[in-house]
């Protein structure tokens, strides 16, 4: 059975169709805003004094703007799931699948062994309950969960199986920071998505969308299609979540307001990095500081998709498969809405710890080529040539053990495309970008790095991964992921 096929043939998520231009127009004029919705946070899921955490996978209708209904999936209502508020501690989670086909939950970000990683050699049948006792115990930061399911996460992450964390350690009232959810601190899931000619969301990737990962014409904001978000006349922030399959954000404000980069993947940098552009491919967070103390409005935009590829060869090809691809486009309009009270006037100059330097006891250094195999053939390269160093996924097979307590640099490099590299069960640093510093969206403790030529992490293996539960490394374009450009990896 082909690819296509496959995708086509599942009955609960199954998204077919054609796809439908809406128009992504790039202005922040106050008269248009009135006519959008105002962005919604998702439901928050505060379980920092319990320590127990419900989720339910489930299929329901959703409408997008007022096209007609879709039928998605989302944990505990019918697209995405909740934000959830957690601490250092212990936490039972309780997973229950009512979806009619094997999901799993993949904590992205969180430092949690093998065992309770869920990943795809923890799947959940239909039907069943997945009962993770987690202990969590790592700096505050943004993370979030997804389904991770070999050959079905591309699917079943568009359809809607994700949601978002806040590890949380209770002082970021003294750091200075906003910490009111929905107010003037906004958690934002950027995803892009297809739509037929009745709203209703649809997936159906070809052959082109697997080779660039399927990206969608329409930018969906926390579920929401052409929100606007109201904040304070005060500093705000805005946890960003890069929940797409395979867009690229290149993210800037029109006004050229500046961005207060705070945190990366991992948590909190030293120091806030006052930043105009901040790139945030699949997988990636970031959390920035915006100052609507004088006022204004500002619209959150991108530019077009920097993942051009080798002298702009899959840019030219990709043109036709994504009409955002070459140009840029609104994200998000944010406008002040003066009764909402402002908390906080001013960026704070101190943050997290100085990172350790890791240099000094590296274990092992190890190459890791990101590969799209070209090589046989333009067909046989799209879709079989996805791998890592030449061997594309096979959940039978170790690719690599590291020890525990260790740290080891890892040489990857791209080819082809750049691709947002995700390790599991680590914190890593990135030291070098093609040979120079890295970009300040790259520095900080990260678990998924863009890899547009080569990068250098070091990367530190604390958490226990077995043979039956091992951890994931893999490129976290969905669509990649899926046709092979995974390994996996024991620590003991
Ligand atoms: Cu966010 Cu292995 O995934
Ligand atoms: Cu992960
Ligand atoms: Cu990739």
């Amino acid at each position: 059975m082909n690819r296509r096929a496959f995708l086509a043939s599942s009955a609960a998520i199954a998204l077919a169709g054609g796809a439908y231009l809406y128009s992504q127009q790039r202005t922040s004029a106050v008269p248009e805003m009135a006519s959008r919705p105002r962005l919604k946070m998702p439901p928050l899921l505060d379980v920092s004094e319990t320590g127990r955490l419900d989720l339910t996978a489930q299929t329901g209708p959703t409408r997008f703007g007022d096209g007609a209904e879709t039928n998605t999936a989302g944990f505990n209502q019918s697209y995405l799931g909740p934000t959830i508020v957690m601490k250092n501690g212990p936490l039972s989670a309780r997973v229950e699948n009512q979806v009619n086909e094997a999901v799993s939950v993949h904590w992205h970000g969180l430092l949690v062994p093998g065992d309770h990683d869920g990943g795809p050699h923890l799947p959940i049948a239909p039907g069943r309950i997945w009962n993770p006792d987690m202990d969590i115990k790592q700096q505050p930061s943004t993370a979030w969960y997804h389904t991770h399911i070999h050959e079905r996460t591309a699917v079943q992450v568009y359809a809607g199986l994700a949601g978002i964390i806040h590890v949380c350690d209770g002082r970021d009232d003294d750091r200075g920071l906003p910490t009111d959810y929905g107010i003037d601190d906004l958690t934002i899931v950027l995803q892009d998505r297809r739509f037929d000619q009745n709203g209703r969301m649809t997936y159906d990737p070809g052959m082109m969308d697997i080779m660039h990962g399927f990206t969608g014409d329409t930018i969906v904001v926390n579920g929401q299609v052409r929100p606007v978000a109201a904040v304070p006349g005060g500093i705000v922030r805005l946890r960003l979540v890069n929940g797409s399959n395979a867009r690229v954000y290149d993210l800037s404000t029109d006004d050229e307001r500046p961005l207060h980069l705070i945190a990366n993947d991992g948590g909190f940098l030293p120091a806030p990095l006052t930043i105009n552009r901040l790139r945030l491919s699949p997988g990636e967070r970031a959390e920035v500081l915006l100052d609507f103390s004088k006022g204004g409005h500002t619209t959150l935009v991108s530019a077009g998709d920097p993942n051009q590829g080798v002298g702009g060869m899959m840019g030219r090809m990709r043109r036709f498969a994504d009409p955002l691809f070459d140009r840029s486009f609104a994200v998000l309009p944010i406008i002040v809405d003066e009764t909402m009270p402002a908390r906080i006037s001013k960026i704070p100059d101190k943050l997290g710890e100085t990172l350790p330097d890791l240099s000094p006891g590296v274990a092992a250094t190890r190459r890791i080529s990101l590969d799209m195999g070209m090589g046989s053939g333009m067909m046989r390269g799209m879709m079989g040539g996805f791998a890592i160093n030449g061997r594309p996924f096979d959940p039978e097979r170790i690719d690599l053990k590291a020890e525990r307590g260790s740290v080891e640099r890892w040489i990857v490099s791209s080819t082809m495309l750049a691709h947002p590299f995700h390790i599991h069960g680590v914190n890593f640093q990135v030291v070098r970008e093609n040979g120079r510093a890295p970009r300040p969206e790259s520095t900080g403790w990260k678990d998924t790095a863009f890899v547009d030529g080569e990068s250098e992490l070091l990367v530190s293996f604390d958490q226990p991964a077995s043979r039956e539960k091992p951890f994931m490394y893999h490129c976290h374009i969905l669509e990649h992921e899926d046709a092979g450009m995974m390994g996996q990896f024991v620590v003991s």
